[in-house]
């Protein structure tokens, strides 16, 4: 297994439109085993594959406390969304250090297939529904800032920016 660098905000590989994989082969297996690594490691508890520049329909999740449950999501489609909604602060790894409330579905129904190429329907609530929902943003080039004003938008922009000109110093 392998960490794989993570893309950030406003890096514009992150708004590519991911492809659906096509089999679950070998190197996909490693792509889930390296993705997972890095979200552990990054202490996250999604990590989609447009994050690692690699633009397929495929993410993985952990939102268990124990940080031992993993998810493997490939080609995921939600079937159904609650018009209940929830009012979620939420983070990603391609923004460190940015929080704010997005809301999102309370509950969803998806359609996923897991590590072994099976098929699985997905009932989800609270953070595992909204962590999905956002993962599922990032496949379709969509960051959880672009929910937030163009005002508080600029400013996070701003600050990403000038901390990767800090770091490459
Ligand atoms: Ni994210």
């Amino acid at each position: 297994m392998a960490l794989i660098p993570i893309l950030l905000y406003p890096d514009p590989r992150l708004h590519k439109v991911a492809k659906p994989v096509q089999t679950v082969d070998s190197r996909i297996h490693k792509l889930v085993d390296d993705m997972l690594e890095t979200m552990y490691e990054a202490n996250g508890i999604g990590l989609a594959a447009s994050q690692v520049d690699v633009h397929e329909r495929l993410i993985v999740i952990d939102v268990s406390q124990e940080r031992d449950q993993p998810l493997v999501l490939i080609n995921p489609e939600i079937v159904w969304s609650s018009e209940d909604k929830l009012l979620n602060e939420e983070g990603c790894l391609s923004v460190p250090g940015i929080y704010d409330g997005v809301e999102r579905a309370k509950s969803i129904k998806a359609t996923a297939t897991d590590r072994s190429g099976e098929r699985r329907n997905i009932d989800a609530e609270g953070l595992l529904a909204v962590c999905i929902q956002h993962e599922m943003d990032h496949l379709l080039g969509k960051v959880f800032v672009q929910y937030l004003s163009p005002l508080k938008r600029n400013r996070i922009k701003t600050k990403m920016l000038k901390l990767a000109r800090e770091e490459s110093r």
